[in-house]
């Protein structure tokens, strides 16, 4: 397994470009799943989950061709409908191939995602909404057997505005009969990117961004044709905390101040310099790094998939700063590997109270998901005292397009190495 090794204590400085989003991704190339033809898609990142999705939709018969930067797909042929256990372990998200599958084909046999490190990660809300569509589903030997003759629109009310939740049943009710309504939506960005994507197929959907999103089924599709995916707001502002705790200069291009606005009003309440440039975002870190409190909570508020990081920041600024996870019950594990680093972290139920040091201290540590590995790595490029080691940086790979190429771009000096 490979390891990041990381010298902090290096302003980073200089340029550098997001990649496209790995959660705007994932649901537009399921949702090639729903019309055959050759379907188009720009920007798509090259991370460990995309080869995942693709690997489980090629095993269903579907041909994916990658031709100057564009992931063409055709799904004419679906040969079989089922996502299997030792792929979908790997990546929950498969749960996305549900939706399209039964408005396609009319079934579907998806493993049932397990937990993560996060959470335990359920899918209820997914097959509630489906049950009200006319899905019949069981469980059997761990796979979501999904059946429906007649897939019709329905009213739903999301008990929580899942992300992939609103995805998923957005895809099916482009394939019903009738009108569909979701309320308690999710109003993500990556929501809406999916929406457009769906609209340029073909699809009458209106309400996306908003909580409540109406789908009129049952219009004849054609496949996509170069959609661009929005860009990854998580790794932009993956980047601004890296300027931050490092008190550089990073000029972040792609990403979009209106993805962004909760991450920027608590950087620049933390003494981030941020400015709006024509195509991104300049970053300039404090010299004093100031504590703030942020709470995670859905789109528009303050992102759970940057709170690890955020918290990387807080180690090191001046006084002391609450961190509360709202969203995921589990999602602190990034705190045990700081405090290896020297960080004062103590955590009260969903809350991280953070005291700040002046500095982390290099140290082996061990990453344990997608976004806690982020923050270690942010952590890493801050420490003082010798060289931060990274282990099982495959998490970070199933998010993050070559992060350390990108950094060391930004002058740290952090290298990849076998582990
Ligand atoms: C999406 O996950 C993202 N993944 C996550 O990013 C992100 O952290 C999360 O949204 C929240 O923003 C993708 O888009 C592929 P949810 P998702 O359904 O859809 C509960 C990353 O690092 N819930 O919005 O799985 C759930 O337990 C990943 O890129 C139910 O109870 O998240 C959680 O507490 C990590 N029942 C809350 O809702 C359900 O049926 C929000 O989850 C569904 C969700």
């Amino acid at each position: 397994m490979e390891k990041m090794l990381i010298e902090g204590g290096r302003p980073l400085k200089g340029t550098v470009t997001v990649s496209g989003a790995k959660n705007a991704a994932l649901p537009a190339i399921a949702a090639c799943l729903l019309t055959g033809g050759w379907h188009s898609i720009k920007d798509v990142p090259r991370l460990k989950d995309i080869q995942t999705i693709k690997s489980i939709m090629t095993k269903m018969g579907v041909i994916f061709k990658e031709e100057d930067g564009v992931l063409r797909i055709n799904s004419d042929e679906i040969k079989e409908h089922v996502a299997p256990y030792d792929l979908v372990r790997t990546m929950r998200a498969s749960i996305l191939l549900l939706g399209p599958l039964v408005a396609r084909l009319g079934r579907a046999s998806i493993s049932m995602p397990g937990g993560c490190a996060i959470g335990a990660r359920p899918v209820d809300l997914h097959l509630k909404a489906l049950a009200a569509m006319g899905v019949e589903m069981f469980l059997d030997k761990g796979y979501i057997n999904a059946k429906v003759d007649n897939l019709r629109g329905a009213d739903i009310f999301f008990d929580i505005p899942t992300v992939t939740g609103t995805e998923n049943i957005m895809m099916a009710a482009v394939g019903a009969k009738g009108k569909t309504v979701l309320r308690n939506s999710a109003k993500e960005p990556e929501v809406s990117d999916l929406a457009r994507m769906l609209r340029s197929m073909g699809a009458r959907i209106e309400g996306d961004g908003t909580d409540t999103i109406v789908i009129e089924g049952n219009q004849d599709l054609h496949p996509a044709e170069g959609h661009t995916l929005v860009p990854d707001r998580i790794e932009s502002g993956t980047f601004m905390i890296a300027s931050a705790i490092t008190g550089g200069e990073i000029m972040i291009d792609g990403c979009r101040y209106e993805h962004l606005a909760s991450v920027i009003e608590k950087l620049q309440a933390a003494g981030a310099r941020i400015e709006k440039r024509e195509k991104g975002l300049f970053v300039a870190g404090p010299r004093v790094i100031q504590s703030v409190d942020i709470e995670t909570m859905p789109f528009p508020g303050f992102p759970t998939d940057l709170q690890a990081q955020f918290m990387a920041l807080m180690c090191v600024a001046n006084g002391s700063s609450i961190i509360r996870e709202t969203v995921f019950e589990n999602r602190f594990i990034h705190v045990s590997e700081l405090k290896r680093m020297g960080a004062d972290i103590s955590i009260h139920g969903n809350q991280a109270i953070v005291r700040g040091r002046d500095h982390l201290l290099a140290a082996p540590v061990m990453a344990t998901d997608l976004r806690a590995s982020a923050s270690l790595i942010l952590a890493g490029l801050e420490a003082r005292g010798g060289t931060t080691e990274v282990r099982r940086v495959y998490h970070l790979d199933r998010g993050y397009e070559a992060l350390e190429k990108k950094f060391q771009s930004l002058g740290a000096r952090i290298w990849r190495v076998p582990g």
